[in-house]
């Protein structure tokens, strides 16, 4: 007795299957596409930021910051400009801020411009999103803006020495009105005592 034959493939089941595995196929090439699309293109965009200069670098050296430029001692504290704006310019050293004290109207554009005559020291306004570091040889810059009057701490936070701990700043926010009418008779404020 013969054993019974197999059955012959149904020929419309095995194409049907040969089309889902083409389609699955298909897929599976794009999704590996966009993986590679997506790895190139991280590569690129991270080799050309660091292949690139910044957009603007402004450097200070910070071996002659007090004899010469915009850091010179007179230079330092906060000063309006020209075009109305304000700009405080400070230096970090070990182991204080020059100014240790700035004083900024209330509700008016402000820009930080600071740099550090030694090592890199830290930048920051306490209660606000003001965090800078002082790069020697770099200029950091940050606008910025205070809503209200009051007295805020400026305390380094990049471990910068010794005396790290006992670098500290302070900011005093004023009306705008009283700045006014301070800086009006001089041509940089602080609030250094
Ligand atoms: Cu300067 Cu820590």
């Amino acid at each position: 007795m013969s054993m019974p034959s197999p059955q012959p493939p149904d020929n419309d089941t095995a194409s049907a299957a040969e089309h889902v595995e083409r389609i699955e196929h298909r897929w599976a090439a794009v999704s590996v596409a966009i993986v590679v699309l997506l790895i190139a293109m991280a590569t690129f965009s991270a080799v050309h930021q660091a292949a690139m200069p910044q957009a603007r670098v402004e450097t200070a050296n910070p071996r002659a910051l007090h004899l010469d430029g915009e850091f010179i001692e007179s230079n330092l504290g906060t000063g309006v400009e020209p075009d109305g704006s304000v700009i405080v310019r400070g230096i970090g050293q070990q182991y204080s801020f020059t100014p240790s004290c700035v004083v900024v109207p209330a509700d008016t554009p402000v820009t930080f411009r600071a740099t550090s005559a030694d090592v890199v020291h830290g930048f920051l306004i306490a209660g606000t999103n003001i965090n800078l570091m002082l790069v020697p040889g770099y200029v950091s810059s940050l606008n910025a803006r205070f809503e209200t009057p009051g007295e805020r701490l400026m305390p380094c936070h990049e471990f910068c020495g010794m005396g790290h701990e006992g670098m500290w700043g302070r900011v005093k926010v004023i009306d705008k009105a009283a700045f006014a009418r301070l800086a009006a008779n001089r041509r940089r404020l602080s609030c250094v005592e």
